[in-house]
């Protein structure tokens, strides 16, 4: 049904903390300048892969403040309450989810995008079109490369409701990993190599630590841009096996 995870592909990653300042936010707390993350949200395996992943892999607490958040939910609840939620594919990368795709469009839409643009390359990008995910308490996302064919370097994912962890492990190296946590009005952005040399996953209940922090899991719902692929998506793996990708397809556009 929707189209969003068999999905993306590479580009130039810009650095997250460019010289592009975000755009204010009504968000609760004062946070970084830039279109950079928290650095108290992401656990790194080692000091070297915080090096090589720094600017880009992150995630900005407090991105849409509060009544920002019930607003982008009252306006996807209706699309999401027509699916049920689906627990049966357990070999696929997901389960205990439902989606849809919003077009983003209307008055909140119109806001958010732009406040999105910092966090994406100039000549790349967000869709307009958000892939809404929404996970049950018990749901999980398993670890996957979004698929190159669908969507560009730039990831983006603003988490509503529900606290949960996002793991990113290295094809590369498996011990080379990192978590992020995500709070309710977060946006957490995966760019370059950490969208094409890692899985990301969001982790199940009994998994959902960040460090020694329990996460419970309630219902969380995620509101995911994309941008578009380039036209020759870069081969960082080289002759290393191939991306694990979602093999769902795209949703028909609504
Ligand atoms: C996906 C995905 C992560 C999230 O749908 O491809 O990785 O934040 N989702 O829900
Ligand atoms: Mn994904």
């Amino acid at each position: 049904m929707l189209r969003a995870r068999g999905l993306l592909r590479p580009g130039v990653p810009a650095a997250f903390g460019g010289s592009r300042a975000l755009p204010a936010t009504p968000g609760p707390g004062p946070g970084p300048a830039e279109a950079e993350g928290d650095p108290g949200l992401a656990r790194f395996s080692s000091p070297g892969l915080e090096r090589r992943l720094r600017g880009l892999a992150g995630v900005r607490g407090g991105f849409v403040s509060e009544r920002e958040a019930a607003e982008l939910l009252r306006e996807v609840e209706p699309a999401l309450r027509r699916g049920r939620y689906q627990r049966d594919h357990w070999d696929r990368a997901i389960s205990g989810y439902r989606e849809t795709e919003r077009d983003l469009g209307g008055v909140l839409g119109g806001s958010l995008l732009p406040r999105l643009a910092p966090w994406f390359p100039p000549h790349a990008p967000p869709r307009p079109r958000a892939h809404v995910l929404d996970l049950e308490p018990g749901g999980a996302v398993g670890p996957h490369v979004d698929s190159t064919k669908f969507c560009g370097c730039t990831i983006a994912g603003l988490s509503l409701l529900s606290s949960s962890v996002l793991r990113l492990r290295s094809l590369r190296d498996p011990r080379e990993h990192l978590e992020l946590l995500l709070e309710p009005g977060s946006l957490y952005v995966l760019r370059g190599a950490a969208r094409f040399e890692f899985t990301h996953e969001i982790l199940a209940e009994p998994e959902s630590f960040f460090g020694g922090l329990r996460v419970p899991r309630g219902r969380r719902v995620a509101l995911i841009f994309r941008n578009a692929p380039q036209e020759t998506p870069p081969d960082p793996l080289g002759d290393l096996p191939a991306f694990i990708e979602d093999p769902r397809e795209p949703p028909d556009p609504k």
